[in-house]
């Protein structure tokens, strides 16, 4: 664990009375860890800019029913640029024709980016969005 460094941070008081308001609605026991959490909420986005292995979860909702779009979604993961990326994905039978499908990635943000968009733009995908975040090797 590195070291704990304790530092005076000057700050609008209106901005201030924001910031614990928003500290008390995210349930935020101090002001420390609500900071700490805002700088690494940056420095992913810069791990993501930078090219770093990254990690993340595309979130898929789509109706089986539609004729071969479960083959299609396969397809698209199996495909060589893409394959070395998917960890593990898990597929939830929402209703009757909903799937809710969460593939977990690591890896080059520039291809699960691609492999997002890709599977996000397949006919008969409802909604999709991809949560970007770190291995967290980097991070403290
Ligand atoms: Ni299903």
């Amino acid at each position: 664990m590195s070291e704990l460094i304790r530092f005076g941070v000057s700050i609008d008081k209106a901005l201030l009375g924001k910031f614990d308001k928003l500290i008390k609605d995210r349930k935020y026991s101090n002001r420390s860890e609500a900071f700490r959490d805002l700088i690494r909420k940056d420095l992913v986005v810069q791990e993501w800019t930078a090219g770093k292995e990254v990690a993340g979860a595309i979130t898929l909702i789509y109706d089986h029913h539609k004729s071969d779009l479960v083959n299609k979604l396969i397809e698209v993961q199996h495909d060589k640029d893409f394959s070395q990326l998917v960890i593990c994905s898990q597929h939830i039978h929402i209703d009757h024709h909903n799937c809710l499908e969460i593939i977990t990635v690591k890896g080059s943000p520039k291809k699960i980016r691609m492999l997002s968009d890709k599977l996000k733009a397949t006919k008969g995908v409802k909604h999709g969005d991809l949560t970007m975040t770190t291995t967290g090797k980097d991070m403290r």
